[in-house]
């Protein structure tokens, strides 16, 4: 087989990529590791920077979620007996909006099916060869059958446990690393939100957030031990633990009722640099990691594609390599940025096993700034609603 572009991984990156090239009339496959219903079935991702929406409806794939999404003007922000508001529209002139990864996965994949785009699934032992010659291939079984795909480029769309990423050397890969000592427990209820407005909770019992997915569907998580298993938590526990850890105001009006989904994320900082390698190109989760505070995970994402798209749209118009030499550099500029908010971020709202007296009264002092100073909300604003391309 050849095509233009093998795209490894049929996560939101690699999907996204494919759509967007496809409608430039630029060639594409997609290999993915897993089946569609298994991608569709993990629940990430909710909230979308406007350069998110932006790149969706470039690729056509807007419809429903701007029909469908909920635009959120700002945030609350709590912190033992502090409370405020972030008002991110008055601050900035932008704002967020709410739909789950799961529905921009959705509506990716039907309109990858409905141009007749090709995703191959359930592919084992992916591996890409020549990336750093003028002809790259990716070899890949399935059922036991080994394929070969000739490309002119390969995009490593396929996540932290992909192999895109081991396939630059260690001599030229450099790995930048931050484990954080707990995890994230999520719920899924159908259940209404407890606030038109998400809610980021520091409290002496470790961070809690309430976010949502409709009006009837909410989406709440709590800092836990990485040593938790999701089976360890009832739902009545989490209930319990939530309500302990938001302002009473909230709590006396949350809405309980079943899970239904409930999973631990550990959280973690991770960059690897460079994110290009000959004719290797790293997108998304394949290169960087943020904690989940702040919800830059899948907007990081969104960038790489934003720049890679172009610099391959540019290449194959114009046969001018500038915007994939400058790939790496580029994407790297704003997700450097976009780790150190999510890292500050969580710093700010999570209790740390090793915290004493002083480190608590520096948190604090950090929220009470935020609170008291509009430039500092102005900051914070402008990197929650998602910094220019
Ligand atoms: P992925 O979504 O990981 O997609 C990669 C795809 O590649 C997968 O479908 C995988 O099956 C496939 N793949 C892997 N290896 C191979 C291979 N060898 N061959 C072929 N295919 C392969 N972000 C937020 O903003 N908010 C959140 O609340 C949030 N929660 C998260 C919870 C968890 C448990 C995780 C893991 C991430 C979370 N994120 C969150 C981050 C966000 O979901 C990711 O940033 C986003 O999914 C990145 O998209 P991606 O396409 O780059 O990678
Ligand atoms: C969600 C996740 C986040 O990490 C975040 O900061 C905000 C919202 C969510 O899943 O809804």
């Amino acid at each position: 087989m050849r095509t233009q572009v093998a795209i490894i991984g049929g996560g939101p990156s690699g999907l996204l990529l494919s759509q967007l090239l496809h409608r430039k009339g630029i060639d594409t496959v997609v290999l993915e590791r897993k089946t569609k219903d298994y991608v569709l079935g993990r629940i990430r991702a909710g909230i979308l920077e406007v350069g998110f929406v932006n790149l969706m409806r470039e690729a056509g794939v807007a419809d429903r979620m701007d029909k469908e999404c909920f635009a959120h003007d700002g945030t609350v922000i709590s912190f033992g007996e502090t409370q405020f508001n972030i008002d991110f529209k008055e601050l900035t002139g932008s704002n967020v909006v709410v739909y789950g990864q799961t529905e921009v996965t959705r509506d990716l994949y039907e309109a990858r099916e409905a141009m007749g785009g090709q995703i191959v699934f359930n592919t084992e032992n992916v591996t890409i060869h020549g990336a750093d010659s003028d002809a790259p291939h990716v070899t890949y079984t399935v059922d036991g059958t080994e394929h070969r795909i000739d490309c002119d480029y390969v995009a490593g769309c396929d996540g932290f446990h992909g192999i895109s990423r081991q396939t630059i050397p260690l001599s030229i890969r450099k790995e930048y690393e931050k484990l954080y000592p707990f995890g994230w427990l999520g719920v899924l209820s159908e259940t209404p939100p407890v606030n038109d407005e998400l809610i980021y909770s520091g409290s002496e019992r470790g961070f809690a957030l309430c976010s949502m997915r409709n009006e009837n569907l909410s989406r709440y998580y709590i800092q836990c031990s990485l040593s938790d298993a999701p089976e360890d938590w009832t739902d009545d526990a989490f209930w319990t633990e939530l309500k302990r850890r938001i302002p009473a105001e909230y709590a006396d009006k949350l809405v309980t009722g079943p899970s239904i989904e409930k999973s631990i994320a550990p959280l973690r900082s991770f960059v690897t640099e460079p994110m290009r390698w000959g004719r290797l190109f790293l997108c998304g989760d394949a290169a960087h990691i943020v904690p989940p505070t702040g919800a830059k995970g899948l907007n990081t994402a969104a960038s790489d594609i934003h720049y890679l798209y172009n610099g391959l749209v540019q290449m194959y118009e114009t046969g001018k390599s500038d915007g994939i030499d400058q790939y790496s550099e580029k994407a790297l500029a704003r997700i450097w940025k976009a780790e150190r908010f999510s890292w500050s971020t969580t710093n700010l709202l999570h209790r740390f096993p090793d915290q004493n007296a002083f480190d608590l009264k520096m948190q604090k002092a950090d929220v009470d700034f935020l609170r008291g100073n509009r430039e500092a909300q102005s900051v914070f604003a402008q990197n929650y609603v998602g910094l220019p391309y």
